[in-house]
């Protein structure tokens, strides 16, 4: 469970997201739309306690933002799936290692991570390519390797944000169906796009956030 109460969130002076409440449950999807700049990747991190609020509160999974600790903060991020605007692939490794790095990285048995990294991997439709360098796959397939490595822990949440950024429109329905169908397997996703387009297509909560304001429009 997500909960937003009274949050504004200021990078210096300059208030970025005003008096923020909002409740997400698990399994919701909601699609967070706004012009570029106006605060969705804020946004989300506000939601991985990336930022305190300057006023109000959250609370993620258990964790509030008063009182997490800086320890409880990577757990946080552990529990959550994140893809990045800018996410990086190593290139240097193949796609199997780039979903399993997430898992080493938190001490988990061999053969625990190899099940969790293959069924993330079909998850995403990618076994196949598995030996692969990033480099080798096109654009939406790299896009799949990030999602697969969000997915990979098995989180509540699927915090996405812009994940069809650099992908042409047929690859970014792609995505996007994928990003569905992960929604109707159970897991919450929170999904930022500049591309109120896409949000005509998706089912769920849709939000927009305008001057500051974070509004809730008409579910579709
Ligand atoms: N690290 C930062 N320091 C200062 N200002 C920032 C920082 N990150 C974002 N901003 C500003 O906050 C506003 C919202 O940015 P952002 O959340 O990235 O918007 P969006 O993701 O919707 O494009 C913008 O005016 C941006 O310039
Ligand atoms: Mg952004």
């Amino acid at each position: 469970m997500i909960t937003i109460t009274n949050a504004s969130v200021a990078y210096g002076s300059h208030l970025v997201l005003r008096d923020i409440t909002l409740q997400i449950k698990p399994g919701e999807f909601v699609l967070v739309t706004g012009q570029t700049g106006s605060g969705k990747s804020t946004f989300l991190k506000l939601l991985y306690m990336g930022m305190d609020p300057v006023k109000g509160s959250v609370s993620v999974g258990g964790y509030h933002s008063a009182s997490i600790t800086t320890r409880q903060k990577a757990l946080l991020r552990r529990s959550l799936g994140i893809v990045f605007q800018d996410h990086r692939l190593f290139d240097d490794r193949s796609v199997y290692d780039n979903v399993a790095f997430a898992l080493e990285v938190t001490g988990a048995r061999h053969r625990d991570i190899q099940r969790k990294v293959l069924h993330a991997l079909g998850d995403v439709g990618l076994s196949h390519q598995r030996h692969r360098k990033p480099s080798e796959l096109s654009g939406g397939e790299q896009q799949r390797v990030v999602i697969a490595r969000a997915l990979v822990n098995s989180p509540v949440f699927l915090l996405a944000d812009e994940p069809t950024g650099n992908l042409d429109p047929a690859t970014s329905r792609e995505i996007l169906q994928l990003l569905a169908a992960i929604n109707m397997g159970g897991m919450g996703v929170v999904m930022a796009t500049h591309n109120a387009d896409q949000a005509g297509a998706m089912r769920g909560r849709r939000m927009v956030i305008e001057e500051g304001v974070l509004r809730e429009l008409p579910a579709c």
